[in-house]
């Protein structure tokens, strides 16, 4: 038997010594295969190729060295047998979706995801898969969505913006009883702070833009999901649809895996310093956080997850005028729709990532106009406070 010289390592020397890929110069850093094809020895050998008979590198849009490493290194870090790298985050359920599901198959969604996963489950009503969405907290609710044709439970936990947890080992029971995939966005923790496979969940999603990057320079997604199930059905619609990750991307991502354990880290125990003090000011009427102990879903935070993450949101008092008043004020907090960076980044959520929805749908989702989404940076934690309170006033 062969030594595995990776195996029974901590997370983070898995993040910087797996998916190893080496050029002809004995180079520290990977190298970046910026090539769209590549060649074979004969035409017989690209037959082979082709086919799936010999394995090896063909197209880029479906074998790449550094796309590889990229899906290498995640899939351990999840704990996973293996990985899609994709375009983007949201073309990493797109091909979860196309790839596993068919016309007359039903979604339970948690009615707490990103705005424009909500956008996307709905849009594939056209080709007959519908979804229903429930309260991403109670798993009665989910038990009650379910029909004899459901096929997939997808949900992000802590939920984005308002941070509700979850259970994920609950619903991988419920999940398994009902003959359904269970697919878990992991953006907002990263397998460093929480391993949903552990958990029961079958396949991870993730929008590599946000914390897998982590400095906020290229959009990308990822899926991380059982060998066989790559093979049969997500490896085909990658191969065949196109919604490829470039082999650039790829490599600023596995970079960024590299750091990820420390920033995670250094990212939550800032956001929990600053949801404390959001907590105490007179003119916030809410915060929400998974690290405070008042959040409903405290204790199962703590027991799902490392740590409670980077992002805080909180609701001000004065309507979404008054949000916009300390948005506008602040000045180490960039006003963008993207998180996990290393940068701070303060989000309206009602008007930009969540502003495609229905005042109904954003109301149903718990996500007033007095809503301000925060994604904690790497800055000195007393510069942000003193900037928040700056803006807050007091
Ligand atoms: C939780 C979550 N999932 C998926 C996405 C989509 O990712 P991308 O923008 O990389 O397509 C986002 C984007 O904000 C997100 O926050």
């Amino acid at each position: 038997m062969t030594h595995d010289p990776l195996s029974g390592l901590a997370l983070a020397t898995l993040a910087c010594h797996t998916g190893g890929v080496h050029g002809t110069e004995y180079e520290n850093s990977p190298p970046i295969y910026a090539t769209s094809s590549f060649c074979f020895d004969s035409a017989a050998q690209a037959a082979a190729r082709f086919a799936g008979e010999e394995p090896g590198n063909v197209y880029s849009r479906f074998t790449n060295p550094t796309v590889r490493a990229f899906e290498e290194r995640l899939a351990a870090l999840e704990g996973g047998e293996a990985c899609i790298g994709t375009a983007s985050g949201m073309s990493a359920i797109l091909t979860t979706v196309l790839g596993l599901l068919a016309s007359g198959d039903h979604v339970v969604c948690s009615r707490s995801v990103f705005g424009t996963t909500v956008s996307l489950f709905t849009l594939f009503a056209k080709f007959g898969i519908e979804t229903t969405f429930v309260n991403p907290v109670d798993v009665e609710a989910w038990a009650a969505a379910l029909r004899p044709n459901t096929r997939m439970l997808f949900l992000e936990t802590p939920s984005n913006p308002l941070t509700e947890i979850s259970d994920i080992a609950a619903l991988s029971a419920l999940a398994r009883e009902a003959g359904a995939w269970f697919v878990v966005d992991n953006c907002f923790c990263t397998p460093v702070l929480q391993r949903p496979l552990e958990l029961g969940a079958q396949i991870v999603i993730h929008s590599a833009t946000k914390f897998l990057d982590g400095q906020g320079r290229c959009v990308g997604g990822a899926i991380v999901a059982p060998a066989e199930l790559v093979k049969q059905h997500l490896f085909p619609f990658l191969r065949t649809a196109g919604p490829a990750m470039s082999p650039f991307n790829a490599w600023v991502f596995l970079k960024g895996l590299e750091t990820l354990p420390l920033r995670m880290q250094a990212h939550s125990a800032s956001a929990l310093t600053i949801a404390r003090a959001l907590a105490a000011h007179p003119s916030v009427r809410r915060v929400y956080y998974p690290g405070l102990e008042d959040h409903p879903q405290h204790a199962l935070a703590a027991r799902q997850q490392r740590a409670f993450g980077g992002i805080v949101s909180f609701e001000v008092k004065g309507g979404q005028a008054a949000a916009w008043r300390v948005i506008d004020a602040l000045t180490l907090f960039s006003i963008t729709a993207n998180l996990g960076d290393t940068r701070s980044i303060v989000t309206h959520p009602a008007t930009t990532t969540h502003g495609r929805l229905s005042a109904a749908q954003r109301a149903g989702m718990g996500i007033t106009d007095e809503l301000i989404r925060l994604s904690v940076g790497l800055e000195e934690t007393q510069d942000l406070l003193t900037d928040l309170a700056r803006a807050l006033g007091g």
